[in-house]
C-alpha cells in the first residue's frame, strides 16, 4: 500500500480535468464520456465533485451531482443545469487507479458527499453499478432499488447497470 497515509479527497479545480480525463480513459474504455460533460458537472456541482490526490498526482475522481430520485441520468451528456426537482445525491462516477484500491478511499468518500449531500438539502444516495461492481456498492451498504421499465432502458444506455441506494452516513 504505498499510498496510505498521504491521500486526501480535495474538490476539483479546472488544472484537474486533463487528468481526469486521462484516468477515465484508462479505466472506462467501453463508457467514453466527453470531458466537456465532466466538466458541466463539476461546474453545477462543485461540492460533490472530488479528486483523490496524493500531494502530487492525481489517483482518482468521484463525479456526483444532485438528481431526481427512480432516475439514471444519461452518460456522456450536457444537462445545462440540474433539475428543480433534485433530491438525491447521485454518483455518477467513482474510479480510482488500481494502485489506490483496497485502502478505505471509498468509505472516506462517502462520509464526505454525505455531509455535502445533506448541506445541500438532498436525502441519500443513488448510483448505477456498472462493470458488476454490485457487490462492491453492497459493502459499502448500497442496495438494489425497484427498476421499472424506465428504469431498464436508461440502465440499457450504461451497457447493463443495476440501480443502488443508501442513506447518507449520519451526521
Ligand atoms: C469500485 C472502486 C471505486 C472501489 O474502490 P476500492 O478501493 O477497490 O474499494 P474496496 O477496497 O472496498 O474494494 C471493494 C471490493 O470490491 C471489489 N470490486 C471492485 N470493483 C469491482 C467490480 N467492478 N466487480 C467486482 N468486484 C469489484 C474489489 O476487488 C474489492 O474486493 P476485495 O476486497 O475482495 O479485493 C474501485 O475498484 C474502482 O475504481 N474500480 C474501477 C471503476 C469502477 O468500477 N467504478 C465503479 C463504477 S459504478
Amino acid at each position: 500500500m504505498p499510498f496510505k497515509g498521504q491521500l486526501r479527497w480535495r474538490k476539483i479545480a479546472d488544472r484537474d480535468l486533463p487528468e481526469i480525463d486521462r484516468i477515465a480513459k484508462i479505466i472506462h474504455p467501453d463508457l467514453p464520456e466527453h470531458i466537456k460533460t465532466f466538466a458541466e458537472k463539476i461546474n453545477l456541482s462543485p461540492s460533490t465533485c472530488l479528486v483523490v490526490c496524493d500531494g502530487t498526482h492525481i489517483r482518482g475522481y468521484a463525479i456526483a451531482y444532485p438528481w431526481r430520485m427512480n432516475d439514471m441520468p444519461p452518460l456522456d451528456t450536457l444537462f445545462g443545469s440540474i433539475p428543480a426537482d433534485a433530491s438525491i445525491l447521485y454518483i455518477h462516477d467513482v474510479t480510482l487507479l488500481p494502485s489506490v484500491r483496497g485502502q478505505g478511499l471509498v468509505a472516506e468518500l462517502l462520509k464526505i458527499l454525505s455531509e455535502a449531500g445533506r448541506e445541500l438539502a438532498l436525502t441519500r444516495f443513488t448510483l448505477a453499478a456498472v462493470y458488476g461492481s454490485e457487490e462492491a456498492w453492497s459493502r459499502y451498504g448500497f442496495r438494489r432499488a425497484p427498476m421499472d421499465e424506465r428504469l431498464m432502458a436508461q440502465a440499457a444506455g450504461y451497457g447493463a447497470a443495476v440501480y443502488m441506494t443508501r442513506d447518507f452516513e449520519p451526521a
